[in-house]
């Protein structure tokens, strides 16, 4: 899988702001959900990651959970999220976490696959 490289500025900005849920165990990094907001109302998870040998053991679901409730006492109704086209595991994980399929955009020569945008309601 390639993971869409992000600068060290913006991540330096989104530790600034605390836009990161760590996962920990023993206080070792296991996980992190980082996001930020499109229109600076909803938030957008950028990324979510575990360490592939943790993987399917409720470390994202936990994550999400964690971000959910953030967002909720933040007054968000909906979460963003996206992901490459080419992708089937992550968008499985997305659409079985509640999130879904809205519909995709080409970005242009910026990334020669299209982008699939998921929803997730709050306010059901
Ligand atoms: C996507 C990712 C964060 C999921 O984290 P995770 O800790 O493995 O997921 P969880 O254990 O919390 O999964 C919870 C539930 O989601 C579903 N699920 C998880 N992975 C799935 C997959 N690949 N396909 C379908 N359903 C999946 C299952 O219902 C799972 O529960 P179950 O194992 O009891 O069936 C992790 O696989 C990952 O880091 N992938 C690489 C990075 C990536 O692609 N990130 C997303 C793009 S931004």
């Amino acid at each position: 899988m390639a993971y869409r490289a992000r600068s060290t500025p913006w991540i330096e900005r989104c530790i600034f702001h605390s836009e990161y849920v760590l996962a920990l165990n023993s206080n070792e990094p296991i996980g992190f959900l980082r996001y930020s907001w499109f229109w600076g109302k909803i938030p957008y998870m950028e990324m979510i990651f575990v360490t592939p040998e943790l993987r399917r053991s409720g470390i994202g679901r936990q994550m999400l959970q964690h971000w959910e409730t953030l967002m909720l006492a933040n007054g968000a109704d909906v979460l963003m999220t996206s992901s490459v086209i080419d992708e089937p595991e992550p968008q499985a994980w997305h659409k079985s976490n509640g999130f879904q399929l809205q519909g995709a955009i080409s970005l242009g020569s910026f990334q020669p696959e299209s982008e699939v945008f998921f929803i997730k309601s709050l306010s059901q």
